[in-house]
């Protein structure tokens, strides 16, 4: 077995594939964005393939969280209050609220193959460039938006910067995230506001504004299933959208190893699976529209959790 490793770059292209666009459609949204990042990376194969693979049946095997245990909610309060903690003593400088599950310096999941990138901070790089063709492309016509489960706030403040005009809602089922929308709000004095919301209890007394587009990033995931709740909402509020980024168990294709591997991760801890089924139930009824799925092909070392959903109750 050879050692012969591959260089490649992320190019227009690349992105046009994962975002699930043309070149011409990136290259004016995202090329100022590529350019400002060292695009090269290593893709693994033979023995070090190998080796990665043992190491991550390893991980997958000695695991032992548990998603959507009742613990998990302390666990998500302590971790966004040393955000907000950090922010506080650091005078206010938001990247201090760079989630900590972002990992960097690791082999990742890109285009169906495992890489190491050059970039240090990759996958975080590599996301804000989709965020910012999301957000161009299917945030902009609206004029409230609600990022449902917005934990640190890191969607929260881009989507304030980017559309200062637009009121932004950061809600999350811990006060620690609620809290660290409301201190940023009061400082930087955004159109923004923060509020407690769990979506496996929705409260139907908060009502959404005209005209207005529900976000979610890595939420519907930690429900372990329990989402049909939160479906009910959507439908009863009507948002004009809804945009998903979450890891969507059913698109791996369990015949193939590299997705076996991160369905199994998927199954192990429990994350959410049937989300994606349940809406192509109710699109069947004529109750929604699925406007995008679109995969991104990338990921940490163990799963992919960006899938993205565009859809709207009917
Ligand atoms: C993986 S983090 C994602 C945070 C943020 N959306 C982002 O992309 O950086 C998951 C978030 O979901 C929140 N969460 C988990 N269960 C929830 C529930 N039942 N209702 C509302 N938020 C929940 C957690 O508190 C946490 O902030």
């Amino acid at each position: 077995m050879t050692n012969n490793l591959e260089k490649k770059n992320v190019d227009l292209q690349i992105l046009a594939d994962s975002f699930g666009t043309d070149i011409s459609d990136v290259k004016k949204i995202c090329e100022k964005q590529l350019d400002n990042m060292d695009t090269g990376y290593t893709v693994y194969s033979g023995l070090q393939r190998e080796k990665l693979i043992v190491e991550i049946l390893k991980s997958i095997d000695s695991d032992k969280q548990v998603i959507g245990a009742p613990e998990r909610k302390n666990i998500w309060n302590d971790g966004w209050n040393e955000n907000l903690n950090l922010l506080k003593s650091n005078n206010y400088q938001l990247d201090n609220l760079l989630p900590k599950f972002i990992r960097k310096n690791k082999p990742i999941r890109f285009m169906g193959e495992y890489i190491l990138p050059n970039e240090q901070n990759f996958e975080h790089k590599y996301f804000n460039i989709y965020r910012e063709w999301l957000f161009e492309k299917y945030f902009s016509n609206f004029d409230s938006i609600y990022d449902i489960g917005c934990g640190s706030s890191y969607n929260l403040i881009e989507l304030t910067k980017k559309f200062p005009n637009k009121k932004i809602y950061g809600f999350d089922f811990v006060q620690s995230s609620v809290d660290i929308v409301n201190e940023i709000t009061k400082f930087y004095n955004l159109n923004a506001e923060g509020k407690i919301f769990d979506i496996t209890n929705p409260d139907h007394n908060i009502h959404l504004d005209e005209n207005s587009l529900i976000f979610t990033s890595g939420v519907i995931e930690q429900v372990a299933g329990e989402f049909d709740k939160f479906i009910d909402y959507i439908l009863q509020m009507k948002p004009k959208l809804v945009v998903n980024i979450e890891p969507m168990y059913e698109l791996y294709d369990q015949d193939i190893l590299f997705d076996y591997l991160a369905a199994k991760f998927h199954y192990k801890r429990g994350y959410t699976k049937g989300y994606l089924p349940r809406l192509r139930e109710l699109e069947k009824e004529g109750k929604i529209e699925i406007i995008k799925l679109k995969r991104l092909n990338f990921g940490s070392l163990l799963m992919e959790g960006y899938t993205c959903i565009v859809w709207k109750p009917l």
